[in-house]
């Protein structure tokens, strides 16, 4: 029988490179693929007493339906993080979501025709990329330096493609490079947006893993018109299998993300926002936080001090300072999937870079996760690829 599926089908295929990934889940494989948060991260013992604590004392209302914008205490207690962060906003301006990946395929639904231009860094989040897709849009890559995504470039495509939907950007430890954007090309990003009045989306999972005392300010700090829309989850400073996060937005725009979610599954989890919230009170979130951090800092140094030794030195990668991920260039011309079929041998695993960048190429470069494996094995896997690399 034949399947009619719908146009869009076509534009979700796997790719090689996720069947090449498959290899890196076989035991005894010390994986810097993929993006999950430390386990060991996680507050196991806490969250049994708060789910006891929150069955005991607010059972039936935990159990039941809620409000699709979502637990009113707990968009409270998002928009005091955010205030303290430098970000004006009411609660009412904030939608709980299934994590921040919600909020993207929202911004895919949302604003998306067949064939309308989204602009984003090269590379870019792959899971971005993925949930746009489904909308099928055209892909237009912005370069990227060491500060960030490159503000002329930025512009010659605003003049270019002046209808674009949406500036997408992951400007803090981004994923997969590990870079954060400077704070003379936020306000410059934010000037452009509300120039051309083309809405910016700041994904930002990674800004409270910030490794060093230097306050940066959010993209949406710099905004006074409500063109940024903001993304946040509790997803790397708490637990992802939780499944929150938050979209922030001025009234008008928030307004049609609590359509997009009505439509597509009425709401989050009710007991689970409430078990959130219910941890900040009987525990101290933000000390919480902080013992996050010291995991992945440790890991960073781990992996980093490791690589400089290990490493050919004409091999450059970027020196994140927060974050989960740093990212690998190799010399022109050297496949990073070549590396990694190699390196699988050895039972080491990363992704190789070229599944970020939505148009394709740059097959040389390739992301590490530090944050997933303990330290000895960050040192022993990084030992091993130096060997594949050295070899090359
Ligand atoms: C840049 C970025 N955005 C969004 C997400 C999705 O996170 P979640 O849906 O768990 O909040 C991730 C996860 O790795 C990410 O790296």
């Amino acid at each position: 029988m034949e399947i009619r599926y719908a146009d869009r089908v076509d534009s979700i295929k796997p790719s090689a490179i996720r069947e090449l990934l498959k290899l890196t889940q076989q035991p005894g494989v010390i994986s810097f693929a993929g993006g999950l948060p430390a386990p060991e991260s996680f507050p196991i013992e806490e969250m049994k007493q708060v789910s006891v604590k929150v069955l005991e004392e607010q059972g039936a209302s935990a159990l039941q339906y809620s409000t699709t914008e979502g637990y009113k205490p707990l968009r409270e207690l998002i928009a005091k993080r955010m205030n303290n962060s430098g970000i004006d906003i009411k609660p009412d301006q904030i939608l709980i979501t299934n994590g921040s990946q919600q909020g993207l395929d929202f911004s895919g639904k949302l604003f998306i025709n067949e064939g309308d231009v989204v602009i984003c860094e090269s590379p870019s989040y792959v899971g971005a990329l993925n949930a746009f897709r489904a909308y099928m849009p055209k892909f237009v890559e912005i370069s990227m330096d060491d500060e960030g995504m490159i503000m002329e470039d930025l512009e010659k495509a605003l003049v270019e493609n002046p209808k674009a939907k949406f500036i997408y950007v992951v400007p803090t430890f981004q994923n997969p490079t590990g870079r954060t954007m400077s704070i003379e090309r936020r306000k410059k990003l934010v000037q452009l947006a509300t120039e051309y009045k083309i809405p910016i989306i700041e994904d930002n999972p990674y800004g409270e893993l910030n490794f060093e005392d230097t306050d940066i300010p959010p993209i949406k700090h710099f905004d006074t018109e409500g063109i940024v829309i903001y993304l946040g989850t509790f997803s790397k400073t708490f637990c992802p299998g939780l499944r929150i996060g938050w979209v922030a937005a001025s009234p008008e725009i928030v307004r049609k993300y609590v359509l997009a979610k009505q439509g597509a599954d009425l709401q989050v989890n009710t007991m689970t926002q409430i078990e959130l919230y219910k941890f900040t009170e009987m525990f101290d979130f933000d000390a919480h936080v902080e013992r996050v951090r010291n995991i992945y800092k440790s890991r960073r140094d781990a992996m980093l001090n490791t690589m400089e030794k290990e490493f050919p030195s004409n091999i450059k990668y970027t020196h994140p300072n927060g974050g989960m991920f740093t990212w690998v260039e190799l010399p022109e011309g050297i496949d990073a999937a070549d590396i990694l079929k190699k390196s699988l041998e050895y039972k080491v695993a990363f992704v190789p870079g070229s599944s970020f960048y939505p148009n394709g190429g740059h097959e040389n470069n390739f992301r590490l996760n530090y944050g997933t494996m303990t330290e000895d094995l960050i040192v022993e896997g990084i030992k091993r690829l130096g060997e594949v690399l050295r070899a090359l």
